[in-house]
């Protein structure tokens, strides 16, 4: 099993800390506190340190909140901050736009790091072996702010990034534009529905990305619930996803799921139909070397 976690390099993010169902990170000049249901262990700093370099710290504030179903809540300032902010990522060369969101997510999950480099470095291989003016297409679902659109479409892809939130696919149109880059072309639909039309129109990807959630709801109510639809979904995934020179990203980070569990589904969906599957965890570490370990990652080559 493969264990990753964003470079050391990257300047636009830290952990400081975690502990006590709570994480205390930096994106590029602001320090923020959330809250993270996985971070079990005891803080290293004392809380003082804490509420000292921090500008926001989001409380959870509904009853679902409490009940551990729901993120939503409020952010309390503790000191002077923008409204949005641009973090960078120089790796890959794409900036993302972020701000506090009433769901404590602020538009970047920085654990993904590993998997944009993945994309990136693939869309690449791929793109060099295709001819010029025909470049290879990649579908990025549950695609949220679109930072695995953009590792694509700065690698050479045509791009087609899929959320059924409008809010979000404006978000992540802004960062394609402060990016420096075009001609992503946005679907506001629910994902599963997409994906069972290209298979019946028989259309085909070099690349497809989906990082689920546990729950979701597509613009017109569709329910989405992982644990009922994911193996329907990569049965699908599977048919639309060309038959050599082509990847796919699977991300799972919610309900419990283990790397053994997502390469069982992977397999099961691709009936060794591949040429290479790789599993493993993406995590981070903070700056005392704590591990905190994030979602469960399938790659997989055809
Ligand atoms: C956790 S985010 C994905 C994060 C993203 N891959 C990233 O790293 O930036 C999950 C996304 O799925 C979207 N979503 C939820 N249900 C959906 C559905 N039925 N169809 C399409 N998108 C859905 C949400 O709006 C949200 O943006």
């Amino acid at each position: 099993m493969t264990i990753e976690s964003p470079s050391s390099s990257w300047r636009d993010y830290e952990l400081i800390d975690f502990g006590n169902s709570e994480k205390l990170e930096r994106f590029g000049g602001y320090v923020v506190i959330r809250p993270e249901i996985r971070a079990k262990k005891e803080r290293t700093l004392p809380e003082e340190e804490w509420l000292k370099c921090a500008c926001a710290k989001f409380v959870p504030g509904s009853g679902l909140a409490k009940a551990g179903k729901e993120d939503s809540g409020s952010w309390g300032m503790l000191r002077k901050m923008d409204d949005d902010w641009t973090v960078s990522y120089p790796k890959v060369g794409f900036d993302l736009l972020l701000k506090l969101t009433a769901f404590k997510h602020i538009g970047v999950f920085p654990e993904q790091a590993p998997n944009w480099d993945f994309i990136y470095s693939n869309v690449k291989e791929i793109a060099a072996s295709f001819p010029e003016g025909d470049p290879p297409r990649v579908l990025n679902l549950f695609a949220y702010t679109g930072a695995a659109s953009l590792a694509a479409r700065r690698a050479g892809a045509d791009v087609i990034h899929l959320d059924s939130v409008r809010q979000v696919v404006t978000w992540a149109r802004n960062n394609m534009e402060s990016s420096g880059l075009d001609n992503i072309r946005w679907v506001i639909e629910d994902a599963l529905v997409f994906v069972k039309r290209e298979a019946r129109r028989g259309n085909s990807y070099q690349g497809i990305i989906l990082d689920p959630p546990a729950y979701g709801y597509g613009p017109d109510g569709q329910r989405w619930k992982l644990d009922d639809s994911i193996s329907e979904m990569l049965l699908n995934v599977a048919s639309i996803l060309a038959p050599e020179r082509s990847f796919m990203v699977l991300n799972l980070y919610s309900n419990g799921y283990s790397p053994a569990m997502a390469e069982t589904l992977v397999q099961e969906a691709f009936g060794g139909k591949f040429h290479s599957l790789e599993c493993g965890e993406l995590i981070l570490k903070d700056s005392f070397g704590k591990v905190l370990p994030m979602s469960v990652f399938a790659r997989l080559k055809r």
